[in-house]
């Protein structure tokens, strides 16, 4: 870490009756990163942000933000905080403009500044054209962006973020990420997220894998991804027996063959397909590249996956196909 820990978690567990929600995690959040805290469903990501946020009682353990202590300066704690919640929190029948003064002058804006601030707000996320509109006149991306612009308005220093982009479609998440990527930059805060797709994960500094209350894997997501091990290449060629010796005994690759393909295991791919597209040569008909995701490494930690879409479904889907031909 080169900036100091902006929150830190120790020994956090939170239990609801015979529930144990949350079970002795610990960990630290540089400031001014951006921290994804990912899990399945009911792993605990919501629990552990209300502890942080103040809004439950752990059972034991201790948190703090920016040197606050969660259970015992709460409101130090809610000052230092902006909250974008798992379901939307905002008034649908007020307006853009109405939303954002109520929050500020809640959060003890002064009312001379109240004005200038949520204008600014509005500004941000490209929504002050629209400002006098009500709400539930908003698409479901422009309501997210006014949430994010909201939980920022008193100028918080971490800004929790509960699965932001729940609902929306692709081209609005990819805004909506744009968006959120600059905050630590343009605001100077730190971000606390959120969410089940493991693609958005990408852009975090860190993250921290929660499954059943227990954290199982905390890193970049560069070391989370070296953990599942290397590259894949698939490779179609006009023989792929004659190939396979070639790629084995000439080459010393680790290749074998799968489902009428040449499937190579390699720390990184790219430092072998030079020579051996070379080597082959003519015999190369289609070359494919699969580089480990954070939904694998999701998948060999839990066994499960954490949402089945993009390039992992449509292996998955591949996969599918090519066991019912066999088997047809
Ligand atoms: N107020 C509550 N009372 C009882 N049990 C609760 C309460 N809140 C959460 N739980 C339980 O605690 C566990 C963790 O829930 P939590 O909402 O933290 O999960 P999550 O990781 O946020 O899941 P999701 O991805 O679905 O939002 C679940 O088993 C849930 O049923
Ligand atoms: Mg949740």
């Amino acid at each position: 870490m080169d900036r100091p820990p902006i929150i830190k978690v120790e020994n956090l567990v939170k239990k609801f009756g015979n529930i144990t929600a949350v079970r002795g995690i610990g960990f630290e959040v540089e400031e001014g990163s951006i921290f994804g805290f990912l899990g399945p469903n009911g792993a605990g990501k919501t629990t552990t942000i209300n502890v942080l946020c103040t809004l439950l009682s752990p059972t034991s353990g201790s948190a703090s933000i920016d040197g606050h202590d969660c259970m015992k300066q709460s409101a130090l704690v809610r000052k230092s905080i902006g909250i974008v919640f798992q379901d939307t929190t905002l008034d649908k029948d007020l307006t853009a403009f109405e939303n954002l003064s109520f929050h500020a002058y809640l959060y003890g804006v002064k009312k001379t500044e109240i004005k200038g601030r949520v204008d600014e707000a509005l500004k941000f996320v490209n929504l002050y054209e629209r400002k006098n509109d009500l709400v539930k006149k908003f698409s479901g991306g422009m309501k997210r962006r006014l949430e994010v612009t909201r939980g920022l308005i008193h100028r918080p220093r971490v800004l929790f973020l509960d699965e932001p982009t729940l609902g929306l479609d692709p081209q609005s998440r990819t805004n909506l990420w744009e968006f959120i990527t600059e905050l630590p930059r343009r605001h100077n805060v730190t971000i606390f997220m959120t969410t089940h797709y493991m693609e958005e994960a990408e852009v975090c500094n860190r993250i921290a894998i929660i499954d059943e209350g227990k954290i199982i894997a905390e890193g970049s997501p560069v070391e989370l991804k070296k953990t599942v091990g290397g590259d894949v290449i698939y490779l179609s060629t006009t023989d792929n027996e004659g190939s396979l010796e070639i790629l084995k005994r000439t080459l010393g690759l680790d290749a074998s063959i799968k489902d009428c393909e040449l499937y190579i295991s390699t720390e990184r791919a790219d430092a072998c397909l030079p020579e051996l597209i070379r080597t082959l040569a003519d015999r190369v008909l289609e070359v494919r590249i699969k580089k480990p995701t954070l939904n694998d490494v999701f998948l060999k930690l839990t066994g499960k996956a954490i949402r089945e879409e993009g390039a992992g479904a449509t292996d998955t889907i591949k996969e599918a196909v090519r066991a019912y031909r066999r088997r047809h």
